[in-house]
């Protein structure tokens, strides 16, 4: 008897005669977590198409069990124990979170028709087992983003799945979820359920992972043992060199404040919200996932009314009511869901970079001229690192990160005032993280002011000069980050709410 539940084996795969997979094999051992990791269009999701029956191989085969298997659609290979956590979510916005796990397998009467009560409950103890609260009756596309991957892995697990397969399932999780998800996944090891996992943070990386796979431009790289590697040793071989972790420096010149919110309400979601960005710093928002940033963003930017509150660019008194109205006062907001509100996924590359842009590249007749959006593109593929550099690909075909970075992209070009960036090394590889990073500084530099949410503290730490801690939609703390004192201790006191009442 093998001892492999799955085993990958010369593996080859083009698209349009690009080479994304090349003679890849790869095992998997029963009860393991294994990690795939390597960069930005690697090849790491595409290979777990291929295993998860939603891509066809070109070369290679597949034993699972010990068989050959031939999966033609994610159904079978669903069916017969394998199922993904996607990186892209991919459920039904318009259908609730419970008919999202169990479609096509709803508990039905002898008549045929759905069992709705006993559907939700069914749900509602996938949750539970979970130890998470979502409810199952509403539609998928009404909860936030990181309870739309809980539900993504509810699925799952729905499944009697023998191979489960997790493409970055906690980009979009706080820190809570995550634990939990740990523990889901010590449990399922304990059953003997095999785990696929990839990810770009290399701490959880190697809390999770038994064994580590490196894929870099398509081809198998190595296999270890977690616990006969270290990070250094991982990145090296990710990307082929060495890499130090460094953040950009701290802002050398902050000048005049270029926009000011103040006292931003919105009932039940956020409260009592001043405070001002400044030219040449880079403002951080930090706060647990859910403390409403995302929702402060998208007040300032028109995409949700808000009740009271005004917000002063340069001084002036601007009135924003929808994100037409940002983006023409020179507001830009790169989204922390890159699929539904950033970027066009079947439109190509250049289309989506320039969207934001159209008037600045019309001319004086209104026209749209081709050759303006190619070379606008090239410049921001370039600026960017997007890979492949193919502008005509279509969004929907870049892998993860490249699609992060050409969102970056999307906002940079549209010469943005003041640019707030949502998550914005979501999925992104580490070489290309640092490259944002040091991006985001030289917007700075320029004078354009930047606001950074984000979730990672050492992100928040390491990138801001400035940083406010919002927690249960307040602003508790306005913290000094100039000197790169700040510690995750201090963010978290107030992100709590444990510090809010300290003097200030
Ligand atoms: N359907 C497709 N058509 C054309 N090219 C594709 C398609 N799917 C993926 N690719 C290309 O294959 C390469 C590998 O993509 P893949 O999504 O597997 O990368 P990845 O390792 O998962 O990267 P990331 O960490 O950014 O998610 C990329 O160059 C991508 O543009
Ligand atoms: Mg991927």
């Amino acid at each position: 008897m093998n001892h492999y539940v799955m085993e990958v084996r010369n593996i080859n795969k083009a698209f349009a005669g690009n080479e994304v997979l090349k003679d890849v094999s790869f095992d998997i051992i029963p009860g393991e977590v294994h990690t795939l990791i390597g960069e930005n269009g690697a090849g790491k999701s595409t290979l777990m198409k291929i295993i998860g029956g939603i891509y066809s191989k070109d070369s290679g085969t597949i034993l699972y069990n010990g068989q050959q298997v031939e999966f033609t659609s994610p159904i079978e290979a669903m069916q017969s124990g394998i199922s993904i956590v996607h990186q892209e979510l991919s459920l039904a916005e318009n259908i609730s979170v419970a008919q999202n796990i169990y479609c096509h397998r709803e508990p039905k009467n002898s008549l045929g028709f759905i069992q709705w009560e006993k559907l939700y409950s069914m749900a509602h103890e996938v949750f539970e087992k979970m130890g998470i609260e979502i409810d199952p009756k509403v539609d998928a596309g009404t909860v936030s983003v990181a309870k739309q991957q809980l539900v993504e892995i509810g699925k799952a697990l729905s499944h009697d799945s023998k191979v489960i397969i997790m493409d970055e399932p906690t980009s979009s999780l706080s820190d809570k979820e995550v634990e939990y998800l740990y523990s889901i996944i010590d449990n399922l090891k304990q059953q003997n359920v095999a785990i696929v996992f990839i990810s770009h943070k290399l701490q959880e990386v190697f809390k999770v992972s038994d064994r580590i796979t490196v894929l870099r431009d398509g081809q198998i790289i190595d296999t270890m043992l977690t616990s006969e590697t270290n990070q250094d040793e991982v990145i090296h071989k990710m990307v082929g060199r060495h890499m130090d972790d460094l953040y950009p420096e701290k802002s050398k010149r902050v000048g005049d404040v270029i926009m000011h919110v103040e006292k931003f309400c919105c009932t039940d979601v956020y409260s009592d919200i001043s405070f001002q960005v400044r030219k040449g710093e880079i403002l951080g928002m930090a706060g647990l996932v859910g403390a409403g940033r995302t929702e402060i963003a998208r007040g300032i930017i028109g995409a949700d009314p808000r009740d009271s509150g005004t917000i002063r660019l340069d001084g002036k008194e601007v009135h924003i009511k929808n994100c037409r109205d940002a983006i023409a006062n020179g507001i830009g907001y790169v989204t922390e869901d890159r699929k539904l509100l950033g970027l066009f996924q079947s439109m190509p590359v250049r289309w989506n970079i320039v969207s934001a842009s159209l008037k600045k590249i019309q001319s004086a007749f209104g026209f749209i001229d081709n050759t303006a959006i190619s070379s606008k593109a090239a410049e921001f593929i370039e600026l960017m690192d997007i890979r492949p550099k193919d502008d005509s690909l279509h969004v929907v075909n870049l892998s993860g990160g490249n699609q992060q970075k050409a969102l970056l992209a999307k906002w940079l070009c549209s010469d943005p005032k003041v640019l707030i960036v949502d998550e914005p090394t979501r999925g992104v590889d580490v070489g290309a993280k640092s490259h944002i990073h040091n991006y985001l500084r030289k917007l700075a530099d320029q004078g354009i002011g930047v606001i950074v949410i984000s979730s990672e503290q050492p992100e928040i730490l390491g990138l801001c000069d400035r940083v406010l801690v919002i927690s249960d939609g307040v602003l508790t703390r306005e913290l000094d980050n100039s000197s790169s004192r700040l510690t995750q201790e201090d963010i978290m006191k107030y992100a709590t709410g444990k510090g809010a009442n300290d003097d200030r």
